[in-house]
């Protein structure tokens, strides 16, 4: 390997199916950079032994998903104010010998809406379903394009209520029984639970009571269509799946570790999309 190869990596466990190794090799030919991108497998035992030997190993940094994320946030050096707010880290890199840790999630999220429904941000209010790790980065997202009403729907309530304790009055916790109240007038219906990956029923809302400007988007992107956008689109909603977010979330760290910003065109998209079609 030539000696400017710069190196990043994916870390999760398992890993099968990242598509992050396509989106940055992508990039990096689109570019014509000299540097590599590979995918690794590491069990949670392994992943602080892993962490400290990056700078050795010539990294200059790298992704961390499932089920690395907070013990990714535990281990930085330096954290970035979107990773302490969301209080997870999904990009690391080094500044000098500092391994500083970021979450680019949030970005993701807002810049898929930017680029497929502009004028999402415009709206007051917003229901997001789900409590997990995408709901912190969402809800972030919405606090930082100043929504103040968000109502969070979740199964279990006490995730709601330790959300909107850190968050702020902003976040109005709701139990999935009184979800279908929330929509009257809202702008903005996020879904970030699981409901729906892989052709499941979605989450169970009357779709009805949005206004008919509104924009629904699911963090789910398999399938693309999910059964709650295309219940959405029979309604006439403005639609935005969840592909967009893995795509742009990938291009700060991008640049961080190659020097030179990414863009998200429809040809890295289909590039992905054939890929889903693939193994699917
Ligand atoms: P992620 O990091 O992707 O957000 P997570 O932290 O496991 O993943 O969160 C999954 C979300 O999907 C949670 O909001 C979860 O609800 P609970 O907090 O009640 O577990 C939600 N979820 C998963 N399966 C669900 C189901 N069958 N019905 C309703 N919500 C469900």
């Amino acid at each position: 390997m030539a000696e400017d190869t710069r190196r990043a990596f994916v870390c999760g466990f398992p890993l099968a199916h990242s598509r992050s190794p396509m989106i940055h090799r992508h990039w990096l030919r689109e570019h014509a950079l000299l540097g590599t991108y590979d995918p690794i497998e590491v069990p949670p035992e392994a992943f602080e032994s892993f962490v400290s030997g990056l700078r050795e190993q010539g990294f200059a940094g790298g992704n961390v998903t499932i089920p690395h994320k907070e013990e990714a946030f535990r281990l930085a050096d330096r954290r970035t104010a979107e990773a302490e707010a969301i209080g997870a880290v999904n990009t690391l890199w080094f500044e000098g010998n500092t391994l500083v840790g970021g979450n680019t999630d949030a970005y993701g999220f807002a810049a898929n809406l930017d680029e497929r429904a502009p004028g999402w941000d415009t709206c007051d209010k917003a229901v997001v379903l789900g409590a997990g790790g995408a709901s912190r980065a969402v809800i972030y997202a919405l606090l930082q394009r100043g929504i103040r009403d968000i109502r969070l729907v979740n199964r279990t309530l006490s995730r709601t209520e330790a959300l909107a304790d850190h968050f702020g009055a902003a976040v109005t916790p709701v139990s999935w029984t009184d979800v279908d109240a929330q929509l009257d007038g809202a702008g903005l219906l996020v879904n970030t639970t699981s409901l729906g990956m892989k052709g499941a029923a979605g989450p169970d809302v009357d779709l009805a009571r949005l206004p008919r400007q509104a924009v629904v988007t699911d963090i789910v992107y398999v399938p693309l269509q999910t059964a709650l956008l295309q219940a959405s689109s029979e309604q006439g909603l403005r639609t935005v799946d969840g592909l967009g977010m893995l795509l742009h979330q990938a291009a700060p760290g991008f640049e961080r570790w190659f020097g030179q910003r990414p863009v998200v065109t429809p040809e890295l998209r289909d590039l992905v999309v054939a890929d889903m079609g693939a193994s699917a």
